[in-house]
C-alpha cells in the first residue's frame, strides 16, 4: 500500500501502485519466507538495500494483518562478505527440533539460498529469529546443504506430518529437476529423490513450492500441486510459472499423467514469477494462499519509476478444481480486497454491434479499479474492454471468439520498456463453456491482472500509460456481444490504519 510520506521522482509516484505491495525505496524481486503468526502475515523478498536494479540481495521485511495494507519493516537478514541471500522459506518451529529456540519463544526458521558474492557456489542456510521476525540470527553452522553446485537454490521446506519430519524442495536450475531433502532438525539433510526434466525445460528452472490443496467442493479430496519457474520458454515468450498435479508421498513426487504431458502455466501473462505459499495458515482460516513478484526479469531493471522498484502481485487463493482434462489450478484474488471496493457502478443488458462504447473517463487515472464482467458471447469476432484509453493509448483485455482464447494486449498501452519481449499480445486458450465469459479484473496504477472464469486462466501484465489516458470502453468487432452484466469499482486505499 503507498505510503505518501515518500518521495521519489514524479514519474515513480505516478506509477506506485495504490493496492500491490512496493518497498518505499530501491529494488525487489521474489517473495521469500511467507509466513503467517499470531495474526500477522509476514513477507520477506529479495531486496537490494542500496540501489534499484538488482544486487546485493538480501531479504526485506513487511507485514501485513490483513493481506492489504503493508508495513515495511527493516532489512531481515543482510549479505555479507562471502554470501549474498538468496530466495527461500521460514517455518516456525514450534516442537523446537532445531534447537534455536528459546522457552516461550519457538523459533522462526529461515532456509534460504546463499549464493557466493563471485557466483560459483550455491548453498543451503539457516537462520532464526525468537523475537517474531524482527531480528535474525545466522546459524554459526552454515551452509546446512552444500553440493558444490553453481545452480542450486530457492530451498521450499515444510513439515511432512504424515513422516514427521521437514521436507525440502530445492532446484537444480541447470539439469531442470526439484530435489527433494528430508530432515528432522532442520540442520542434517538427506536426499530422497529428484522430479524432472518435465513439463517445460527450455529455460533454466527456479524457485519449487510444493504443497497439498483440496479439490473444490470435496474437502476429503486434495491432490499435491508442484510449481517450478522457468527462465525461459514460458507461454509469454519469455519467463513464468509451471505446475504439475500429482501426488507427494513424503519420498517422491509422482505428477498424474495428464499433468506432466504438456506445460500447464500458472499465469499467461508476462508479469507473475517467483510465486510462493504462506505456510503457517491456522485450520479455521482454511485458505490457501500465494504471492508472486509481478515483474520479469527480461525488463525488470527498465521500469520508469523511480526510487522504488518492483511490485508484488495481488495475494491470490489457490484451489483446485477437477475437470475433463485433469485437476486445474484456480486462483482468486483474496476475499480481504473486498473491503476497498468504494465509488461502485453497475450496468447490465446492453449489447454492442461492431462499436467501440466510452463507458467513463476517470480523473485520477491513478486510483486502482475492480471490475467484474459477464459477457454472453454472440456473434463478433473479439470483444472485451480496452483500459487506460487516451489519444494514442489502450490497453485490451477481451477474447477472441474465431481462436478461442482470452488476452491482454499491451501493445499500445503506453511506455514501452524494451521492443522485444515487453509489447505485443498474451493469450490461453480458454472455452467458454456455457457461452459466457467472466472477467475479474484489477488494474493498479501500472498493472493488469486478469481472473477468467474463476481464475481458471490468469494474465497478468505491468503497463505504464501516460495520467492522461484514463478512458475505460467496452468494444465489439465484426459483430455483436451482450454484457449481461458488469460492476466497477474504485478500490479505497485511504482506510484509517493506513501507515
Ligand atoms: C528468481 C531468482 C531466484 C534467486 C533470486 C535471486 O527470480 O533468480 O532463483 O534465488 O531470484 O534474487
Amino acid at each position: 500500500m503507498r505510503d505518501p510520506s515518500v518521495g521519489g521522482s514524479a514519474s515513480g509516484q505516478e506509477f506506485r501502485p495504490q493496492v500491490h505491495f512496493t518497498p518505499n525505496a530501491n529494488w525487489i524481486n521474489d517473495p521469500n519466507g511467507l509466513v503467517f503468526l499470531d495474526g500477522t502475515w509476514h513477507m520477506f523478498y529479495q531486496y537490494n538495500p542500496l540501489g534499484t536494479t538488482w544486487g546485493h540481495m538480501s531479504w526485506g521485511h513487511a507485514v501485513s494483518r490483513d493481506l492489504v495494507h503493508w508495513q515495511e519493516l527493516p532489512v531481515a537478514l543482510a549479505e555479507d562478505d562471502q554470501y549474498m541471500i538468496f530466495s527461500g522459506s521460514v517455518v516456525v518451529d514450534a516442537a523446537n527440533t532445531s534447537g534455536f529456540g528459546v522457552p516461550g519463544a519457538p523459533a522462526l526458521v529461515a532456509v534460504y539460498t546463499g549464493s557466493s558474492q563471485g557466483g560459483q557456489r550455491q548453498n543451503q542456510q539457516l537462520a532464526s529469529s525468537v523475537d517474531r521476525g524482527a531480528t535474525w540470527t545466522k546459524y554459526a553452522g552454515n551452509p546446512v546443504l552444500d553440493c558444490d553446485l553453481a545452480d542450486f537454490r530457492d530451498p521450499k521446506v515444510f513439515w511432512h506430518s504424515a513422516s514427521s519430519r521437514w521436507v525440502m524442495a530445492v532446484v537444480l536450475s541447470v539439469e531442470h529437476k526439484v530435489s527433494f531433502y528430508a530432515s528432522t532438525d532442520l540442520k542434517r539433510w538427506q536426499h530422497l529423490s529428484d522430479f524432472g526434466p518435465a513439463g517445460a525445460t527450455a529455460g533454466i528452472w527456479e524457485c519449487p513450492d510444493l504443497f497439498a490443496l483440496s479439490v473444490e467442493g470435496d474437502a476429503a479430496d486434495t491432490a499435491w500441486v508442484l510449481k517450478v519457474d522457468v527462465f525461459d520458454g514460458h507461454a509469454c515468450g519469455s519467463s513464468g510459472a509451471q505446475y504439475f498435479v500429482g501426488n507427494f508421498d513424503g519420498t517422491r513426487f509422482v505428477a498424474d499423467t495428464a499433468s506432466s504431458d504438456a506445460a500447464r502455466w500458472v499465469d499467461h501473462g508476462c508479469d507473475f514469477y517467483a510465486a510462493a505459499s504462506w505456510a503457517n495458515i491456522p485450520a479455521t482460516d482454511g485458505r490457501s494462499i500465494w504471492i508472486g513478484w509481478m515483474s520479469n526479469h527480461r525488463y525488470a531493471q527498465l521500469t520508469p519509476t523511480g526510487a522504488w522498484r518492483g511490485a508484488m502481485s495481488i495475494p491470490r487463493e489457490v484451489s483446485l478444481r477437477r475437470s475433463a482434462r485433469g485437476p486445474v489450478l484456480l486462483q482468486r484474488p483474496v476475499a480481504e480486497l473486498e473491503a476497498l471496493r468504494s465509488d461502485a457502478w453497475h450496468l447490465a443488458g446492453v449489447e454492442l454491434d461492431s462499436e467501440v462504447r466510452v463507458l467513463a473517463h476517470r480523473g485520477g487515472a491513478c486510483e486502482a479499479v475492480e471490475i467484474i464482467a459477464t459477457f454472453r458471447l454472440l456473434s463478433a469476432r473479439e470483444f472485451g474492454l480496452k483500459l487506460r484509453v487516451g489519444a494514442h493509448e489502450e490497453t485490451l483485455v477481451g477474447y477472441d471468439s474465431a481462436a478461442g482464447t482470452v488476452f491482454v494486449d499491451r501493445s499500445r498501452s503506453g511506455v514501452i520498456l524494451e521492443p522485444t519481449q515487453f509489447p505485443g499480445r498474451r493469450q490461453a486458450p480458454h472455452v467458454c463453456a456455457d457461452g459466457r465469459l467472466r472477467l475479474h479484473i484489477l488494474m493498479d496504477s501500472c498493472s493488469v491482472e486478469v481472473f477468467v472464469d474463476d481464475g481458471e486462466v490468469v494474465l497478468t501484465e505491468l503497463i505504464f500509460p501516460s495520467q492522461a489516458s484514463d478512458g475505460l470502453c467496452l468494444y465489439a468487432l465484426a459483430g455483436t456481444v451482450s454484457i449481461e452484466s458488469m460492476d466497477v469499482w474504485a478500490l479505497q486505499t485511504r482506510n484509517p490504519h493506513d501507515h
